[in-house]
């Protein structure tokens, strides 16, 4: 079954230039997967997301180029998927945002389509050499053998183990393993900031447009005891300049979309992140599945 539906995927910036009506009927089918798939404090303003389509179709965003994809199938939109290409000075970047799929049409291989998707589109473009995306912290097992959430618990981290290849941005002192303490700062409804939304940094190199596979045996290298089971020098590292650089200009990108998210968040998240960093030279990049038996990143959000 998942590999014989018949699906094709658009950019909703390029279909916004050349037909409005048909941007506004994807684009209106395209919301209500994207609403129904988020709660409300991760979520962002249609007007808003139409507002950054605006600006990348003609070219006047300051803030990277900001793409929607939309996949179709029997002419219908099945899933969505917003991101952003950055240039730096000595490196591209990619921030994957908000993906998700019609709840009817989940499982069927459309979330794998959409990452080469996104891939093809960016290698075209930018030729991305880091992808940076959001994802909550799973949780282990309770002791009734079920998960609290199954979508956070185990689809989602294993949808980005198995298809992203993106790790964990963590720092390792002797024998301990700190999740760098990352968050979505909260955004503002009618000016009141929603709460803080603690999430981890996962980041995965893009050499040649093929992903690093590396982490993708999470029972191999985290035990549930919180242990590392390899050798350190084992895992993908980077230096600690180059992988804070990129959860900077994340957090930039936050203090860019003006009056949506709040700033004083933004200050602590990026003061925390500072701490947690002090004095390390390099971070690793640990299987995100693997996060689950670690501390709970929401403990050290100040
Ligand atoms: C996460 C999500 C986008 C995946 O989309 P999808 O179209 O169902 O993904 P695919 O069918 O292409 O599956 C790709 C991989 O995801 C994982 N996966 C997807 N559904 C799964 C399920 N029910 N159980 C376990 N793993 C699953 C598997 O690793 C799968 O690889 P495989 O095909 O080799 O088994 C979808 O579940 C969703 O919309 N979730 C709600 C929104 C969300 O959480 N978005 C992610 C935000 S970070």
């Amino acid at each position: 079954m998942k590999n014989d539906i018949d699906i094709r995927t658009e950019n909703l910036v390029n279909i916004y230039r050349q037909d409005k009506k048909l941007f506004d009927k994807l684009f209106s089918e395209a919301q209500r997967i994207y609403v129904s798939s988020f709660p409300k404090e991760e979520r962002e303003h249609g007007h808003l997301l139409r507002k950054h389509i605006h600006r990348s179709a003609h070219g006047l965003s300051k803030r990277g180029n900001y793409n929607y994809l939309v996949a179709l199938a029997d002419g219908k939109v099945r899933a969505m998927t917003t991101f952003t290409t950055i240039k730096k000075s000595d490196f591209s970047l990619l921030l994957w945002g908000y993906v998700a799929t019609d709840p009817k049409w989940r499982n069927k291989g459309i979330g794998r389509i959409i990452h080469k998707a996104i891939l093809q589109d960016t290698i075209h473009n930018i030729s991305p050499d880091f992808m940076f995306l959001e994802i909550e912290q799973p949780k282990p097992l309770r002791s009734d053998g079920t998960y609290e959430d199954s979508m956070r618990d185990s689809i989602r981290p294993k949808f980005h183990n198995d298809v992203s290849g993106a790790g964990c941005a963590v720092t390792i002192k002797e024998d301990d393993i700190s999740i760098i303490p990352y968050a979505q700062p909260g955004i503002l409804v009618n000016d009141e900031p929603q709460p803080i939304v603690p999430l981890l940094p996962a980041i995965s190199s893009i050499g040649d447009g093929l992903i690093d596979h590396y982490l993708q045996t999470p029972g191999e290298v985290i035990s549930p005891e919180g242990k590392l089971l390899v050798n350190k020098e084992l895992l993908p590292t980077m230096d600690t300049d180059k992988a804070s650089e990129i959860i900077h200009t994340m957090l930039n990108h936050y203090i860019l979309s003006k009056n949506t998210y709040c700033t004083d968040h933004i200050v602590s998240i990026e003061k925390n992140i500072e701490q947690a960093l002090e004095g390390s030279q390099k971070v690793y990049l640990i299987p995100i599945l693997g996060t689950r038996y670690l501390d709970r990143i929401e403990d050290r959000i100040a």
